[in-house]
């Protein structure tokens, strides 16, 4: 099974399947097809995190190709007159980090793969060469070519206009990178041409030495348990798998089947773990190659206690009581999710990124290559007091080599060591209580896989104030009642893009489910 956010990308992993492919040669294939089918989520020019769990051996693993900061970036890099200019995090050569998707999935394949690279990734590179215009994709152009570089430009305005929905879009440079990655493996990325182009279309500020140098990490997964199931998720440098299982730990004590689906008290329930979550989260976060995280405090019981001891049943807690710091304004409501389990119950969820949509509009000359705009997920103003005069943000300061925190949450959950549930999503700050949200819809609420993925959303993220609910997620008398409590509602459009497989205990069956609020595809045989 197969579910990932474009279909002609899940079509690719179960053809890789068919062909006696694993989960592993499934997600490699599949993750090059992203790159090229959603060029505004994600990209060989951005980065990822992986899990995989390995049926013979039971052995969960998780890689980090997350990008880095180059070796010229510097603490306030994006200061001007003392101010953040999130202009120059976001946008032009100065908002690249190190790309480290094309090595993460080289890692992955050496460890796990069973069928040749060359053959998984012309593949993917055969289903992109040409590209048609979803309505998805006409909708991102129409509001970010206009920041698009020439090259970007030359690919998808053709004509230098708006592509129709339905046009081929010719991504031949795309398809001979690929085909020379095919043939050299990563080299052909992080040496050569391709990354001569990296170099002169961030004005050197990477260089061919922080391509070279740049390395994926294997990293410990970070594990909870949730009634009785195995949870395993991304550690740091993503902030997904530790309040993943923190907002679990403190859920676990209360019985949310009885409270029901919607409720408002199990909505108030959820909207409080939330809160407190990532409070923490805005105190702790940073890459712990460089910073301390107290991850085991984080993901600990006695943490989980205490927290839930704080936790009123009638009444909201105020969000100024919590202590925590300054946040970073604005997080990608891109990037993308896939979830593969393959015949032998082996898994991988990855979740992939360029972080904003089209990341920074620079496309690498000549390699159809967009750059991802990932510094923007550091804090640019370290130190500086927040509205409620607290200092944060410090652990995720710009240094050089040290990789941005992200929200990423790919998460595979066992029951009794096998398969029960492969998750993950996209939107930013959204990802972490989305995965959750997928999680209890299955465990306590019983859904299927589809209903689980297509039930409505809420998330609270501790400031702003609000709890987020989607539109028509909430009934006007739910609403009410949490108002009542002290909550302050707001709608929302719908959030993320959850890829989800969720296997039946009993017989084993595999049902995938994509998110309806995507136009990706669950298929497999
Ligand atoms: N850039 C989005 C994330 O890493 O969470």
């Amino acid at each position: 099974m197969v579910v990932s956010a474009h279909p002609d990308a899940t079509l690719i992993g179960v053809q890789v399947l068919r062909r006696g492919g694993n989960a592993v040669d499934a997600a490699v294939a599949v993750s090059f097809a992203l790159a090229g089918c959603e060029p505004y989520s994600s990209g060989l020019g951005g980065g990822g995190f992986f899990i995989l769990f390995d049926s013979d051996s039971g052995l969960v693993q998780s890689l980090d190709a997350r990008e880095t900061a180059p070796a010229s970036a510097h603490r306030d890099m994006y200061l001007v007159d003392g101010k953040p200019e999130s202009d120059l995090s976001q946008n032009g050569p100065l908002a690249v980090g190190v790309p480290g998707l094309v090595a993460g999935l080289w890692q992955l394949h050496q460890q796990g793969g069973r069928l040749p690279w060359s053959d998984l990734v012309m593949a993917a590179a055969r289903t992109v060469k040409g590209l048609k215009v979803s309505p998805m994709l006409h909708d991102r152009l129409s509001y970010k070519s206009e920041y698009f570089n020439s090259s970007a430009r030359k690919v998808f305005l053709p004509g230098g206009v708006l592509p129709e929905v339905g046009t081929i879009i010719h991504q031949d440079d795309l398809f001979f990178t690929m085909k020379s990655i095919a043939e050299l493996g990563p080299e052909a990325f992080y040496s050569g041409p391709v990354a001569d182009a990296i170099v002169s279309v961030t004005n050197s500020g990477i260089t061919r030495a922080d391509l070279e140098n740049y390395e994926p990490r294997w990293r410990k997964p970070i594990h909870g348990r949730y009634r009785g199931l195995d949870v395993y998720s991304m550690a740091p440098p993503s902030s997904g798998g530790v309040h993943l299982i923190q907002m679990l730990n403190i859920l676990e004590f209360f019985d949310l089947r009885n409270s029901g689906f919607g409720s408002a008290f199990t909505v108030h329930l959820l909207a409080e773990a939330m809160k407190f979550a990532y409070a923490d989260r805005s105190r702790f976060w940073g890459d712990t190659d460089f910073v301390q995280v107290p991850v085991q405090r984080l993901t600990g019981l006695a943490h989980a206690d205490s927290l839930r001891n704080l936790i009123d049943l009638q009444r909201a807690y105020p969000e100024n009581k919590i202590i925590g710091a300054e946040l970073s304004d604005e997080e990608s409501l891109e990037t993308t999710h896939l979830s593969i389990v393959d015949a032998d119950g082996n898994a991988v969820a990855a979740t992939l990124t360029i972080n904003l949509t089209f990341g920074s509009c620079l496309m690498a000359p000549g390699t159809g290559i967009f750059m991802n705009n990932e510094m923007d997920d550091f804090v640019a103003a370290p130190g500086s007091p927040n509205a409620f005069g607290l200092v944060g943000g410090e652990a995720n300061s710009v240094a050089p080599g040290k990789r941005p925190l992200s929200s990423m949450t790919p998460t595979v959950v066992l029951q009794d060591g096998r398969v029960r549930m492969v998750t993950g999503a996209p939107g930013g700050s959204k990802i972490i209580t989305t995965t959750m949200q997928t999680i209890i819809n299955v465990v306590d609420h019983q859904m299927d896989a589809l209903q689980a993925v297509s039930a409505p959303r809420v998330h609270h993220q501790w400031y702003p104030r609000l709890l987020y609910f989607e539109k028509f997620g909430l009934s006007p008398d739910t609403i009410q009642i949490l108002e009542n409590m002290g909550h302050r509602l707001e709608s929302r459009s719908p959030m993320c893009n959850a890829q989800i497989i969720v296997v039946d205990p009993d017989s084993g069956l595999l049902h995938g489910a994509s998110d309806s609020r995507g136009m990706g595809l669950a298929s497999g045989f």
